[in-house]
This record gives structure tokens, C-alpha cells and sequence, in this order.
């Protein structure tokens, strides 16, 4: 076994922040030492086999981005990032575990869209990734499907409310798929939006010759993210279904589930550094095609609405619990482009799973959530909704050595195709200059990025069987 000795860093978890070595002994972390402390008269720094200098640098877990969409079929084409490339993008960015979706389609079974995910996956990644499954059928052989998750180390799967005649479960089913999740403990995600009149509004507004990328978040209203949201919480209330709300991005929504928290219910909700950071006006409502960079689901949103300080406030008052990207990126030639003239034809999805980890701590430079919460919401409560916590989402003995040394007076500008590592040919967040900086990424002990190098193999990463959330009340 190789031994790893990291030496003169701030340690940050979710609860304090302290001076403290690091010691990994293979792929683990074995004990967490005062600063200068000797094992039988020797120094560790003079005997471990590599010695890295944190000084003056974050030493944090390894990011977890619970929300990706590698090579995810959707409208008409393939995210662009497949497990090999998106995942290298997220160890450059500090993100150590991914929680990707297998995806059933309708009329497929689920156990078969779960194996396609594994053969996708399997030997490809950067960084160790999970599955949640997407059930995108919901029927007898499905519900009964699901009861199998466990057994394949699959705790949660999402539904959807949007997207009629793809994803869409009606409320039928959502709730046939909450009593299995109530009586089997898995997590229901959801996809809140009402789907059937986000279309009736995407027609009339094409009807009218409003075609641009703009009018993809008129059509998909914040009413229409509230509703179902609340019809969400509601199901899961009559069922018993614990329910985590992905890609929350109207305020209004926030308020039904810190509603739905204040009454005890088992509800949660993550939300996206889209949503922090950028507007339907300044991004969407760009000139001509270009606002097609920014469109996703749910959408950005009015800055007139002021649905960013709710958000970032839901953040530190924990009615938001953690940050995810949806990363799922598409090309603008080939791909966004099929929606020229059309903006219902543009592939929903931004590309970000590089960049979490840093657009996050702008919020600690900023003063809107503390160093701890930084952790907390990018790592800890990641690992512990979806049961990786322990092994994940800390820096303790025992615990896998997935370990990111943060320079806080580092710096990052986020430019065009070619800063970046995602397979993409632009950048949702070209422009933005970070505080703070990458320096060194280990995943299981390994050092895969080290002073802007990328270190690793594809095949590094492992599949992470979960346990049920740690989350739960
Ligand atoms: O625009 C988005 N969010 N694309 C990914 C699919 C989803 O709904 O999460
Ligand atoms: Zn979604
Ligand atoms: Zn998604
Ligand atoms: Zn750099």
C-alpha cells in the first residue's frame, strides 16, 4: 500500500474547520493528526511515500454531484459528455462521486435500461459514480421492478410531471410509484413541472411566431414549477413517500416545500448553480439563437422576480439541502441548433459539472453561506440523502481518501471551449472569474489532478452500490 501524507491545510467539514494532517494509507483515510504529530519518534511527512503541502489551502471531501445526465438520450440527440468525458471534467472541478440516471424509456423494462446504463458506464469513469433510475414507465413490471433497486445498490428513482410523451407519469402513477417508495424506503425524485400545460402554452406561443429560445421560459411559467411541486408534496404526504424535488428554481416552489417542512414531512430539494447565477432576461433572452445555451429545465428565471436571493437564502436556512448541476450538456452546432426557429426543438440541458465546486464557494466569498455550508451542500448532505454517507462526503478514518486541496487565493477564469474539459462547444459560464482554485484532486487515494494536470485513468472510478438516504426523519 502506498501512503499519502497531507500536510499543513485548513481541514473543512460540514461542522468546523481545523488545522489537521491527513494520512491515506492505500485508498483510505486512516487518521486525521494534529499538526507535527510523530508515530514512534518519526516524523510522518519524512515517511510516507508521497507528502503533499496544503498550507494555506482547503483540505475538503471530494465533491459529490448528485444530478448528472451522461450520454442521456433527450430530444432527438445524445448529451454530449459521455462517463469518460464528463466525468475527467469533474475531477478537474473537485468532483469526486457522480449520481448519474439510468434511464427507462416508455414500452422499455427497467432492468434492462439499468444494465444499458452499466455497460455505458463501466470502465469509463474518472471518479466513482452511482445510478438513480429514471422510471419512465411506470407499470405492474416496472412498480415491481423498483422493489429490485436495492438489491443493485439503487436507493431513489425519479419521476417526471413534465415532458408528455417522453418522461411523463401522470398522477396515477406517481402515486402507484410513491406507495412503493413509501413501503420500500427509496427516495422518490421528481421532476416537478406540469408538463401537459407547458405544452398547451409551447404551442400557443409558437402559433404566435414567438419562436426564440427566450419563450422557452415563458411557456415553462414559475406557476407551472409551483403547482406541481406542491401536487408533488401533497402525494408524497397522502402516500408516505419520502420526496426530494431536483432542479428547483422559482421561489415559489422553495416556499411550498419549507411549507411542506415545517409541517415535519420527509421532503427535499436540490437546487442548481444555474439558478444562483443566471436569468431568463441576461441569458435566455440573448440576441438572436445564442440565449439556446442556457436552456434547461426547470428554466432560468426572471431577475425581476429576485428568485436568486430566495434560493440562496433556502441554502443557508436548509429548505434547499444541496447543489447538483443536471449536467447535461449539448453541443451548439449539431445539437441546440436543431431548434433554430423552434425553440420546443432545443435540447434542454446546461453543462456544469466542472465548475460546481467553484461557483459554489463564490458564494462563501460573497458572505452568503459559510465554508462549512459549502461542504455541506456540495458533499456531506449529498452523500448522506443518497447513502454513501461514511464512505463519502467526509474526511475521517475509514472513509474513501477522495480528498480536494482548495487554494482559496488561487484563481479561475471560466473561458471558452478550450479552459474548460467538457465535451462541449461553448460555455453556459463563459466569462465568469472564481475566487479560489482546484490545486489537487485524490479519488481513493489516488492523485488524479495535480497542478493543472489530469492524472488519472479512465477506469479509475468504481460503481458505488448506496444504501437507503441517511437524510430521512
Ligand atoms: O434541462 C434539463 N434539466 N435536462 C435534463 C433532464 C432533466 O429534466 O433533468
Ligand atoms: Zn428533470
Ligand atoms: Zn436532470
Ligand atoms: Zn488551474
Amino acid at each position: 500500500m502506498t501512503t499519502t501524507f497531507i500536510k499543513g491545510g485548513t481541514v473543512v467539514s460540514a461542522t468546523g474547520r481545523g488545522a489537521a494532517d491527513v494520512l491515506v494509507d492505500g485508498e483510505r483515510i486512516v487518521a486525521l493528526l494534529e499538526p507535527g504529530t510523530t508515530v514512534l519518534g518519526s516524523d510522518l511527512a519524512a515517511t510516507a511515500d508521497t507528502v503533499i503541502d496544503a498550507t494555506g489551502k482547503y483540505v475538503i471531501p471530494g465533491g459529490i454531484d448528485a444530478h448528472t445526465h451522461m450520454s442521456m438520450p433527450f430530444g432527438g440527440t445524445n448529451a454530449s459528455d459521455t462517463f469518460e468525458t464528463g466525468t475527467r471534467a469533474a475531477a478537474w472541478g473537485g468532483t469526486t462521486t457522480i449520481i448519474d440516471f439510468a434511464v427507462q424509456k416508455f414500452g422499455e423494462r427497467l432492468e434492462d435500461s439499468l444494465a444499458t446504463w452499466h455497460e455505458m458506464a463501466g470502465g469509463e469513469c474518472a471518479v466513482d459514480y452511482g445510478f438513480h433510475q429514471i422510471v419512465g414507465d411506470v407499470n405492474a413490471a416496472s412498480l415491481s421492478a423498483i422493489r429490485g433497486l436495492q438489491d443493485e445498490g439503487i436507493t431513489s428513482f425519479k419521476l417526471f410531471m413534465a415532458y408528455p410523451g417522453v418522461f411523463y407519469s401522470d398522477d396515477a402513477q406517481i402515486l402507484r410509484a410513491m406507495q412503493v417508495s413509501a413501503d420500500t424506503g427509496l427516495l422518490t425524485m421528481m421532476h416537478a413541472e406540469n408538463g401537459p400545460a407547458i405544452d398547451v402554452l409551447v404551442e400557443q406561443l409558437l402559433a404566435q411566431g414567438k419562436t426564440d429560445p427566450y419563450y422557452h421560459g415563458i411557456a415553462r411559467a414559475w406557476q407551472l414549477e409551483e403547482e406541481a411541486t406542491h401536487r408533488a408534496i401533497m402525494l408524497a404526504q397522502l402516500t408516505g413517500a419520502p420526496l426530494y424535488v431536483v432542479h428547483v428554481s422559482a421561489k415559489q416552489a422553495v416556499a411550498q416545500l419549507a411549507a411542506a417542512r415545517d409541517q415535519g414531512q420527509n421532503v427535499y430539494g436540490e437546487t442548481c448553480p444555474q439558478y444562483l447565477y443566471l436569468s431568463l432576461e441576461d441569458q435566455l433572452g440573448a440576441p438572436g439563437f445564442e440565449g439556446a445555451k442556457w436552456v434547461c429545465s426547470t428554466p432560468l428565471r426572471s431577475k425581476h422576480e429576485h428568485h436568486q436571493d430566495e434560493v440562496w437564502q433556502a441554502l443557508r436556512t436548509n429548505d434547499l439541502q444541496m447543489v447538483s448541476t443536471d449536467h447535461c450538456p449539448f453541443c451548439m452546432k449539431g445539437q441546440k441548433d436543431m431548434g433554430i426557429g423552434d425553440f420546443s426543438k432545443i435540447p434542454n440541458g446546461i453543462g456544469s459539472v466542472e465548475h460546481r465546486m467553484d461557483l459554489m464557494y463564490q458564494g462563501v466569498v460573497s458572505g452568503k453561506i459559510t465554508l462549512e455550508r459549502w461542504v455541506e451542500i456540495t458533499s456531506t448532505t449529498p452523500a448522506r440523502m443518497f447513502g454513501m454517507y461514511g464512505r463519502k462526503g467526509v474526511l475521517a478514518p475509514g472513509a474513501d481518501a477522495d480528498i480536494v486541496i482548495y487554494d482559496p487565493n488561487g484563481h479561475t477564469s471560466i473561458g471558452l471551449e478550450k479552459t474548460h474539459h467538457m465535451n462541449l462547444d461553448y460555455s453556459a459560464w463563459e466569462g465568469f472569474e472564481i475566487d479560489g482554485h482546484v490545486d489537487t484532486v485524490l479519488s481513493r487515494g489516488k492523485v488524479i489532478v495535480d497542478d493543472d494536470q489530469y492524472l488519472g485513468r479512465k477506469g479509475d472510478g468504481k460503481y458505488v452500490r448506496r444504501a437507503l438516504s441517511q437524510y430521512l426523519i
